[in-house]
């Protein structure tokens, strides 16, 4: 499982252009949803271009304790066997969900209409992470959690036997949360109700109707209204991952700040919830473009170019927009500290829940960098000094947090002294073939002797 017991200390160095094709892995969260959905219907679902990092991984073995049958096929190509909505077996052990907060609440949800016990826990960032998001209105359908202090993992999710529907206003903007009632919703009889007054990514909502489930979403004064009809018999799938945009922002923001760059990122997914950073990216000045911009499985795909962009200007990010690039507020921080000006983010405060505070992890590591960094509850602003103008040098904390490694190593690409981290091991839940892939486009991103 992913416990990363041991720390990979990286480090990354100015490097010349980065050119080529940068051919990013499949969207965590649409495989996470392939694998549990597959879980939840009766047949074969074939998957290809799954996420083969440590938090799809997890899911994958999660539904093989929950009786599904799940199997590598070998080059992101899976079959599941599912069991059928409501026929989840009770798992053995406990289970890890590692480092994934969509793998355990998702799980949670899928399981907690079933009349089945099961104990989840996860490493130590997954089990500093609140929980009651999820129980709370998962214990509205008759399900009982016992937790640590503050809801905490390790924890034992007691389903429902006779679950009722439920209608639920989200009280924060989480997809994770949206997903698990429905989820959930799937094995209550009746109409389900979730209503999200900001429109999170609507992966579940989209796949739940491929799948064969009655669902619709009405956009309303209230919010998304999405109505799901319980007890569906799920149609087995085929399911064709698209490329993960939150990867994709990885070789797109390095190439903006590396002298000279140019790089193709071939089939992006640019649905509106998720693709925000391009945006906001555009907005600055950056010089990315949208090429063969196409429709894939219903959603809009483009091949995005990134090339090296030294005029980007700080703005004001709309708050309205956080939801669609929650996950790449990091990186921004990176490009935002070699633009002119002063990049302020506000309405943000889910960055302080994810896999780290990320707004502490980035503020403390930039500012080790030479980068001012302000901050409030709710709020950042990162000021930018130039291109040619970021001194870098320092070694920055990653938190346990993907993310947060991956920024820095993205900043030392371009700072005037390489830039470490204290730990890259967690840079595989999401993002395993970083590191190759970043130095085949020219980057100097190193593993040091720890
Ligand atoms: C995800 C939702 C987001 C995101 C996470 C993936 C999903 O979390 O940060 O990486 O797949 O539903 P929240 O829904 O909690 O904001």
């Amino acid at each position: 499982m992913s416990s990363h017991a041991t720390p990979i200390p990286m480090t990354s160095s100015a490097c010349g252009p980065l050119t080529g094709v940068a051919q990013v892995p499949g969207d965590k969260s649409i495989s996470h949803r392939s694998l549990i959905l597959g879980a939840m219907c009766v047949g074969e679902t074939t998957i290809s271009g799954l996420l083969e990092g440590d938090d799809v991984l997890d899911t994958a073995r999660a539904m093989r304790a929950f009786g599904a049958e799940v199997t590598d096929l070998g080059g992101g190509n899976w079959t599941v066997y599912g069991v059928g909505v409501g026929g989840f077996a009770e798992p053995d052990g406990v289970i890890d969900c590692g480092n994934s907060g969509t793998g355990v609440r998702l799980i949670m949800g899928a399981m907690a209409t079933s009349p089945i016990t099961a104990t989840f826990t996860g490493d130590a960032s997954l089990n500093g992470r609140p929980m009651a998001r999820v129980t709370d209105p998962l214990a509205l359908f008759g399900a009982q959690s016992v937790g640590r202090k503050g809801g905490r993992l390790p924890m034992t999710i007691v389903g429902a036997a006779d679950p009722v529907p439920v209608r639920y206003v989200v009280p924060v903007p989480s997809a994770q949360v949206k997903s698990a009632v429905l989820l959930a919703g799937l094995n209550a009889p009746g109409q389900t109700v979730v209503i999200e007054a900001e429109a999170t990514r609507d992966h579940t909502e989209r796949m739940l109707a491929g799948f064969g489930a009655e669902i619709t979403v009405e956009d309303t004064d209230e919010g998304r209204v999405i109505t799901l009809t319980g007890q569906p018999e799920l149609r087995a799938q085929h399911v064709d991952v698209p490329r993960d945009p939150s990867s994709a922002a990885f070789p797109v923001c390095a190439a903006l700040i590396v002298p000279g760059s140019d790089v193709l990122v071939p089939g992006i997914g640019l649905n509106p919830t998720r693709a925000g950073l391009f945006t906001t990216l555009r907005e600055m000045g950056a010089d990315l473009t949208y090429e063969n911009e196409r429709t894939e499985g219903g959603e809009p795909v483009a091949d995005l170019r990134a090339r090296f962009s030294p005029d980007m200007k700080g703005i004001e990010v709309p708050p309205e927009r956080a939801a669609s690039m929650i996950d790449e507020y990091p990186v921004l921080s990176v490009v935002a500290s070699f633009a002119q000006g002063q990049t302020m983010m506000r309405g943000v405060k889910e960055l302080r829940v994810k896999e780290s505070d990320r707004i502490d992890a980035m503020a403390k590591g930039l500012r080790a960098n030479g980068v001012e960094v302000d901050e409030g509850p709710d709020w950042w602003a990162v000021t930018g000094l130039g291109h040619g103008n970021v001194p870098g040098g320092a070694t920055c904390a990653s938190q346990l947090d993907h993310r947060i490694a991956m920024s820095f190593m993205i900043l030392g690409m371009a700072a005037n002294a390489p830039v470490s981290v204290d730990d890259g091991a967690p840079i595989t839940t999401s993002f395993p073939i970083f590191e190759p892939l970043m130095a085949q486009l020219g980057a100097n991103v190193r593993q040091d002797a720890s």
